[in-house]
């Protein structure tokens, strides 16, 4: 027999039918004449209750088999009274793979930190299931909503040979070993890169920004979705060494239609996930050390049905500067926007997400296109609750001369980037885009507070493992 999912046990409710599932047991509880088997096989929050009788030819090994083992169960669905609308009744049941005493997610040892040592078996308790199928889910409703837009998906390469953000927080990629240095081949005292693998240096990619605006100016409108590799050394629970962005790139566009855009995605999202992982959001909320509790499905409600604030930098600040409230980090024109204000204008002023705007020129990349007060530019971060930055985006310097003047004044290179100059060299034309942090998203939603928790297997300084 074909094996059924729980999900679908659950959701066609198939009384009096025989079924088979196959999982791994949550838990084991024994009475004289019944044993109760609780099996998730991943595919639904919930598990299914199985009622194993005592007449059972192999009820003895069945009803000491330990938590984390995995069986296959041939049975009758029935009704029930219990949490779940329905139960089986176990006829044939097949004990797949054993465990032992060592398991290490017994019931009690289950802190979010002791899990992070177990990444390679965390998926198989309630939280990181959910996580897992809520992050599944987020990454279809992106594809969704920029395929029903018209954008088409680019796939930005992951080795590239510049800095895109200029912020020098690049991953080296070389064949050479590493082991010799000795023997690298140098020049004038210099490792000589044109005797590297690819010729040159090269890195992991920080953005594919500059290889998604190539393609919007012939495709008209892209996104990118991949990973981003960064060697910022930021321990803190919002940053990754690697993560996952989405970067859409419109031509013939602007500030306000990217900024748009970044919010519709951001509802789009939240009500994806409100349609599709409510079983999920209520688990994942209702938990003892969850920090946001369940009012915050009617937050994302109230978020997705209404229009996000507009403020620009300068507006920022001011609002910063009268609040009376006292900031680790000094604030006034000028001052960079911490988290700690970010999260001060999310949560504690606007109360909602916020889209920043105009920031001075030297908190920002290159790219950006300059105001006409020579100082700010056509920048905009969204910000969230709980997280602070959740999208960066800009429109970008279309004029070649001013992006030439730009990287004089930080002492660009303008070899390496020819390619990107020559964008503006030919049919070149007013363009947008951003940048959303796919994992910030996923804890924005799910409230999970330390983003190692919603990314697979969590890459940070000093952590590499799995
Ligand atoms: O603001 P960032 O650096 O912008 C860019 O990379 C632009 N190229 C985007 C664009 O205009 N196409 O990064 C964008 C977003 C941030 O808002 C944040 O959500 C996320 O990426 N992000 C990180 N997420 C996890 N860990 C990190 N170390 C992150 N750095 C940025
Ligand atoms: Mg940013």
């Amino acid at each position: 027999m074909k094996r059924t999912l729980i999900r679908e046990i659950f959701t066609t409710k198939p009384i009096d039918q025989e079924v088979v599932v196959k999982g791994w047991i949550r838990s084991v509880r024994n009475s004289k004449k019944f044993s109760f088997v609780v099996l998730n096989d991943g595919s639904d929050q919930d598990s299914l209750q199985i009622v194993v009788d005592a007449t059972l030819p192999n009820y003895q090994d069945v009803a000491s088999l330990l938590m984390g083992s995995a069986i296959g169960v041939k049975g009758k669905i029935v009704a029930s009274n219990g949490k779940q609308p329905v139960e089986m009744l176990a006829l044939e049941i097949e004990v797949i793979g054993r465990t032992t005493e060592e398991y290490p997610l017994q019931k009690k040892a289950t802190s979010l930190e002791f899990l992070r040592e177990q990444a390679h078996l965390r998926i198989r308790t309630n939280t990181f299931g959910a996580v897992a199928r809520v992050r599944h889910e987020l990454a279809q409703a992106t594809h969704k909503f920029f395929s029903e837009r018209g954008f088409f998906y680019l796939n930005s390469p992951i080795l590239s040979a510049v800095d895109a953000e200029g912020a020098g927080e690049m991953f080296a990629v070389t064949s050479f070993n590493l082991n010799e240095p000795e023997k690298f081949p140098k020049t004038n005292g210099k490792v000589d890169f044109s005797k590297d693998y690819f010729g040159k240096e090269a890195f992991l990619c920080v953005t594919g920004q500059l290889e998604g605006e190539c393609y919007a100016m012939g495709l008209g409108q892209i996104y990118t979705f991949g990973p981003t590799f960064r060697s910022e050394n930021s321990n803190t629970t919002r940053h990754l060494s690697e993560f996952w962005m989405i970067e859409p790139e419109i031509a013939f566009a602007g500030l306000d239609e990217v900024a748009e855009l970044g919010a519709d995605y951001i509802k789009y999202m939240i009500n994806h996930a409100l349609t599709y992982c409510s079983k999920e959001l209520e688990f994942l909320l209702s938990r003892e050390e969850s920090v946001l509790k369940l009012d915050h499905i009617e937050t994302l409600k109230h978020v997705r049905d209404s229009k996000f604030q507009r403020v620009t930098y300068r507006d920022a600040m001011a609002i910063l500067e009268k609040c009376g409230k006292k900031f680790e980090y000094p604030v006034g024109f000028g001052h960079e926007l911490q988290t700690e204000h970010e999260r001060f204008l999310a949560e504690e002023h606007f109360k909602a997400p916020v889209i920043v705007t105009d920031y001075p020129k030297q908190f920002k990349a290159f790219y950006m296109k300059l105001n006409p007060d020579n100082e700010t530019v056509r920048a905009m971060d969204i910000l969230v609750p709980g997280i602070g930055e959740i999208i960066g985006g800009s429109q970008r310097e279309d004029k070649l001369e001013l992006l030439q003047r730009r990287m004089d004044e930080l002492n660009m290179q303008q070899d390496p980037l020819w390619w990107y100059l020559d964008l503006r060299r030919f049919g070149s034309v007013p363009h947008a885009g951003f940048g959303l942090g796919f994992e910030r998203a996923i804890m924005y939603i799910t409230g999970m507070t330390n983003i190692r928790d919603v990314i697979p297997f969590p890459r940070t300084p000093k952590n590499c493992d799995f």
